[in-house]
């Protein structure tokens, strides 16, 4: 495992390499996630309608580093213009008929893997060269390479979500990306007091590591005292909220949770899926019986309609939020 740089340090030549590590082990750690497509013909197709084929997800990554290195003025150069328009944009919400596949020729697995080669090649041979000052700001060269880096490890989640969103045909194990071992019993949760007090939301110019320019700052405001979970929701938890028939009481459930509902006709979560003595989980390259201590993973409108179940219990629940 390596460490995430910190943007500071007295040792440029050590920064340098530990931002080299860095960016090669995500890059090759995002590469070994799609080895878990069993077959090409996969690339070309949709794991969810509103999004882009998987390739198109395997050559972005690579893309905005070209795209973000030429927009700074770093590296004029340009590996396949082609590839680079295509990869560019992802899925805007507000204009579904981008989606027309008419309107995209896809490259072959191998051009694109020579492509995602090639991006590696020089941003391994910026970082060998770059001029480096330290700490690492805003306006250094260097901030467009962390950048990238962090960018893909986004990715990373939500690509992993597309592929537990194809179906296990699509897919083949691999030893790299088992499932974590920490199965059992969900532990019983409880409330515990937060003191009122104020707090100070965002983050400083001189943080230490790398943020996106929405995380900068500053709110202060004074929160009157709450009572917050101790642990996350569990699986076990919310099962309970599934089976006393949490998605067929609309009463739950706010107008977009209920048109939501309507239109996914979903009765548990996303990666739920019933079996004789319970749930199965859908987890990147197979269905396992449910792990009750598993934080639950559920949207925004399902997590809602869970608070609102809950507050039944003659105390108002609420998720994290932050309100004016
Ligand atoms: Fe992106």
């Amino acid at each position: 495992m390596v460490k995430i740089p910190t943007l500071y340090g007295s040792d440029a030549q050590e920064k340098r390499q530990e931002i080299k590590d860095y960016f090669q082990y995500c890059y090759k750690r995002y590469e070994s996630l799609f080895t878990l497509v069993s077959e090409e013909k996969v690339y070309f197709e949709k794991a969810d309608s509103l999004r882009h084929p998987i390739i198109f997800y395997y050559g972005h990554t690579a893309t905005f580093f070209i795209n973000k290195l030429k927009l700074a003025k770093i590296s004029d150069e340009r590996i396949n213009p082609k590839l680079e328009s295509l990869f560019a944009v992802g899925v805007d919400e507000m204009s579904w008929d981008d989606l027309n596949e008419k309107h995209y020729d896809w490259p072959s697995l191998a051009e694109t893997q020579q492509y995602r080669d090639d991006v590696y090649t020089l941003v391994s041979k910026l970082i060998d060269t770059l001029p480096l000052t330290l700490p690492i700001n805003e306006e250094s060269p260097w901030w467009v390479i962390m950048m990238g880096i962090e960018h893909e490890n986004i990715h990373l989640e939500t690509s992993s979500v597309l592929l537990r969103q194809l179906p296990l045909s699509s897919i083949k194990e691999n030893t790299q990306w088992e499932a974590c071992p920490l199965m059992g019993e969900a532990p019983k949760n409880e409330l515990l007091d937060v003191r009122a007090g104020q707090v100070t939301l965002g983050r400083s110019k001189d943080a230490k590591f790398f943020a996106w320019d929405n995380e900068y700052g500053e709110h202060q405001a004074q929160i009157p005292a709450f009572k917050a979970a101790k642990y996350l929701t569990s699986n076990a938890e919310y099962l309970e909220f599934v089976q006393d028939d949490g998605y067929t009481h609309d009463t739950f459930w706010c107008e977009e949770g209920k048109a939501w509902k309507a239109y996914t006709q979903a009765k548990h979560p996303l990666f739920w899926s019933p079996s004789k003595d319970g749930y199965m989980l859908r987890i990147l390259s197979k269905n396992i019986e449910l792990p009750k201590n598993w934080p639950v993973e559920v949207n925004y409108l399902e997590a809602a309609a869970f608070c609102q179940w809950k507050s039944q219990e003659r105390r108002y629940y609420h998720y994290p939020s932050y309100r004016r």
